[in-house]
């Protein structure tokens, strides 16, 4: 039985301000990525995610949109945007465009309108009250925002230039579908749906419960003593996932992939109860804070396991433009990067890689004052060293800085004399010129598990099962596809390890030292073996 092109996909995320700058100007466009498109399917990616590039003041760099039908100049036209669906199909790849369905720029036509008086034909198009309940926005604080031109106060799920769109007015849901159609029109072969989950507010603006849960995680917004309880995960947004999964559908097989903050019980959700009929794939979260053992890959693979169950597919992502990037948290070890993908690529999802993750890109660590991300801005009363303590990224940039391509002037991403955002100083020896020529580097290492994913379908698409019993800090999983088994044996230690078990041959070894004979697999320390069976 074969399965929807969405579930086998692998899908690499592009942040379009800081991938590739064609024009000079400091910042990344559409074309920049035009001409990088052969590089991402070398590496072996069959879908693109660029996050928006639709008109915007840029307040949150795009997630702040002012007309979902136009390009941002900075990024280019109407005709980049069709040129770029048209050049990833050619090379037979696919492209998911970023929607952010939750909220509108304060700037967009819409919100000006609304916000003029009680009466206008748009009065209703935001989430307008007298007075103000207790929610807390996601970003920590009020999210109700006085707007003096109708004395009421507007709800942001968000920050107070992005408020919320009423999806309870039938013309809202009515627009924002006939966006999703315009893009749909244009050839795009689906989308990533940004914060999915607080689509729906309660219809009653009951207010949210007390918590003692201090700070967001990636896996609950509920924080600031304030559990999330009315502010998202409604019903109507589980109804929405379906609804919208119809809209999609009206144009063949198409992928959503919605943005969920929330336990592994509701994200799943949002792809469907019995059948996967809402989302075509959710993030989840939890594991953006990975740890690199193998005990705790063993709890979280067999949880998303019975949480995705076929017909379901789960997405395995570690890093995004929000939170850390993966090698961060790996104390920048390329040694434990080369597992974590390994693992990333042969278990059973769809991987999601962050543009720069595959050669190691770090964070860069910038001062909360001056950064360009407003997140940060809401907390320089408080000393960094809480939040790096905390685990927390809270200001952006950090990850988001620009493409390390080779050794030349801004590590070849712009002829700009400033970048938006300062190169990452390591882009001497970390970038996709130098790595290239390195056998043993990391971007050849993703590129070659890349390469035997998608020559064969068991990793692809096959059933999957643990295999127990190994010594500690070795991970074990079965693949298995038409009578094709591959077995996969992965070392989160340090030291190496044998371990025992009746295999047919070795077919992919992560380390050179990597070697299996008889009965023995023999992994180096963060090694990894695939065999057949
Ligand atoms: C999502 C995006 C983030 C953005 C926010 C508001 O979390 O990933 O970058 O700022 O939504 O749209």
């Amino acid at each position: 039985m074969s399965i929807p092109w969405y579930h086998k996909t692998s899908i690499y995320h592009i942040y379009p301000r800081s991938f590739m700058d064609s024009n000079g100007d400091g910042i990344g466009d559409i074309q920049g990525i035009i001409q990088k498109l052969d590089y991402i399917r070398d590496l072996g990616f069959e879908a693109i995610w660029s996050s928006p590039f639709f008109s915007s003041p840029q307040a949150d760099f795009g997630y702040d949109v002012s007309d979902y039908r136009k390009i941002s100049p900075e990024f280019g036209t109407l005709d980049d945007a069709s040129q770029l669906i048209e050049e990833v199909h050619k090379r037979g790849m696919r492209i998911i465009f970023d929607l952010v369905l939750n909220h509108t720029s304060i700037e967009h036509p819409w919100f000006i309108e609304s916000r003029s008086s009680k009466t206008n034909p748009k009065a209703d198009w935001y989430i307008w009250r007298d007075k103000p309940n207790n929610w807390n926005s996601m970003t920590g604080g009020n999210g109700w925002h006085y707007a003096k031109e109708r004395g009421q106060y507007y709800w942001c799920s968000f920050l107070s230039f992005q408020p919320d769109l009423n999806w309870r007015k039938p013309e809202v849901k009515q627009t924002m579908f006939d966006i999703a159609r315009f893009w749909l029109q244009k050839g795009v072969d689906g989308f990533r749906l940004d914060i999915f989950n607080t689509i729906y507010k309660d219809a009653e603006f009951r207010n949210n419960p007390f918590t003692f849960k201090l700070a967001p995680t990636p896996d609950d917004p509920s924080g600031y003593f304030q559990k999330a309880q009315y502010s998202q995960d409604q019903p109507e947004s589980f109804e929405l996932a379906k609804e919208l999964r119809q809209v999609t559908e009206e144009y063949g097989e198409r992928l959503t992939v919605g943005e969920i903050t929330a336990k592994r019980n509701i994200v799943r959700k949002f792809a469907g109860e019995e059948k996967n009929d809402g989302l075509t794939l959710a993030f989840d979260f939890e594991m953006l804070e990975f740890k690199f053992t193998a005990e705790y890959f063993r709890k979280l693979i067999g949880d998303i396991e019975t949480h995705f169950h076929p017909p379901f597919m789960p997405v395995y992502v570690f890093s995004n433009l929000d939170k850390r990037r993966s090698i961060h948290r790996l104390g920048d070890d390329v040694r434990k990067a080369k597992l974590l993908h390994m693992l990333q690529f042969t278990v059973r999802g769809v991987p999601c890689m962050y543009y720069g993750e595959e050669i190691g890109m770090s964070n860069l660590k910038l001062p909360f004052n001056t950064a360009l991300d407003p997140i940060p801005h809401k907390y320089t009363f408080a000393p960094r060293f809480i939040f790096d303590m905390l685990d927390i990224t809270v200001n952006r940039d950090e990850v988001r800085t620009p493409m390390q391509w080779n050794t030349e002037k801004n590590a070849g991403f712009s002829t700009a004399e400033k970048t938006w955002l300062p190169v990452h100083p390591n882009y001497i020896h970390v970038n996709v010129e130098s790595e290239s020529k390195d056998e043993d580097s990391l971007l050849n290492t993703i590129k070659s598990l890349m390469k035997f994913r998608n020559e064969n379908s068991a990793i692809k698409e096959g059933s999957f099962e643990f295999i127990d019993g190994f010594p500690a800090n070795v991970l074990g999983f079965k693949r298995s596809l038409n009578g094709q088994t591959f077995l996969v044996l992965l070392n989160f230690d340090e030291t190496a390890k044998d371990v025992h078990l009746k295999f047919e041959k070795p077919v992919f070894r992560l380390t050179v030292q990597d070697e299996a004979q008889g009965e023995t697999a023999h992994l180096n320390g963060f090694g990894g073996l695939i065999l057949t069976a």
